[in-house]
């Protein structure tokens, strides 16, 4: 079906349910939103567990596992929504960037629904997604400045309005997800890493160690010398010795101070006192703490709830609904990196 004609129908009906599969990594996801902001349903099942043996996650094994769970979350999502699939105004699906073979059946699940309910597809942009968790529940709106801090992306993004988005920098070379978990592995906790180093950074000496800030230009970011610092930090200290708690607070000293610096430059140079964090690493204690914090100085300060902030399908819904990156056709492929 043409585009134009897909988006009349959306647009014709007042009320509108987004029903959204999300399935880019490790956790299968379906959740029911209406109009964008109110969370009918949000189911997740995580696949932790199961990849915690190996240390991070195996994509083979996501993808098998996304197959025997994506039935009982669709259905479950329904449920709890209290919806019929009748009621649903279009299906959504992650496209990418993620996991392909993780990716191919979430989409093709929300392609099938769309088919059999002969209702409308929309493909949806994971990082697209992350932003627009800030919509969930709230009525925050555009424009903002957002700091996108995931597994495998950071981004300081320029929101203009819910379909125009601007990257104004991003990481050279690992995210900051990414470096919470490998440091997280180098002090030897367990897999998801990031949740973990919050934890214990908790309970250490933020002082105890001056880890270099990366001195990149522009609202760019690099975290992979950061890394590098720590790693020989800890190769100085035997096993039983390694005063993981002081490293951890001292590495999570530096990313998060480093996070605000940057975030507050585009804020202010782009004179938008309106700043959003998304992504699972929003979840961060820290983070949190030193963004809420800036209220104080003039800006309004906005992230996602918790569960909203790592991956959720009711993020991917409320992409759908504000309408920006998005594909109305069936033949939307799935894709590993992000365009
Ligand atoms: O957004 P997300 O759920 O998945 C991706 O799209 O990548 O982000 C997952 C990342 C992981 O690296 C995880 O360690 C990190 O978010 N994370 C945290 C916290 N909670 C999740 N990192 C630091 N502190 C946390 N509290
Ligand atoms: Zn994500």
């Amino acid at each position: 079906m043409a585009q134009k004609s897909l988006l009349r129908r959306i647009h014709s009906m007042k009320d509108r349910i987004i029903f959204a599969i999300e399935t880019s990594c490790d956790e299968t996801a379906a959740a029911v939103v209406l109009n964008g902001r109110k969370v009918l349903s949000n189911v997740v099942a995580s696949q932790i567990d199961i990849h915690k043996k190996y240390g991070g996650v195996i994509p083979e094994i996501a993808a098998r596992k996304h197959l025997e769970s994506i039935n009982i979350v669709i259905e479950e999502a329904r449920e709890k929504a209290g919806i019929e699939m009748k009621d649903v105004t279009a299906f959504a699906g992650t496209a990418g960037p993620g996991l392909v073979g993780a990716l191919l059946v979430g989409l093709n699940a929300a392609k099938a629904l769309s088919l059999v309910y002969d209702k409308p597809f929309i493909g949806v942009n994971h990082l697209n997604a992350h932003v627009c968790a800030n919509y969930l529940e709230s009525s925050f709106e555009p424009p903002f400045i957002c700091l996108l801090i995931s597994g495998g992306h950071t981004q300081l993004i320029r929101v203009n309005s819910y379909t125009d988005q601007q990257i104004l920098g991003e990481t050279r070379d690992d995210a900051v997800g990414e470096a919470y978990d490998k440091v997280a592995r180098l002090l030897g906790l367990p897999y998801p890493g990031g949740p973990a180093l919050d934890k214990l950074a908790q309970t250490g000496n933020k002082e105890s160690f001056k880890f270099p800030e990366a001195n990149v230009s522009g609202y760019d970011f690099s975290f992979s010398g950061l890394k590098t610092a720590v790693m020989r930090t800890c190769k100085t200290y035997t096993e039983q010795d390694l005063p993981k708690a002081d490293i951890a607070a001292s590495f999570q000293e530096i990313v998060s101070s480093t996070l605000l610096k940057k975030t507050l430059k585009a804020a202010n140079e782009n004179n938008i006192k309106k700043i959003a964090l998304a992504g699972g690493v929003a979840a961060n204690s820290e983070i949190r703490k030193k963004f809420f914090a800036q209220e104080n100085n003039g800006f309004t300060v906005h992230a996602p709830e918790f569960k909203y902030c790592t991956d959720n399908a009711a993020m991917v819904a409320s992409a759908a609904y504000f309408g920006s990156n998005i594909t109305h056709e069936l033949n939307v492929e799935v894709f590993s990196r992000k365009k």
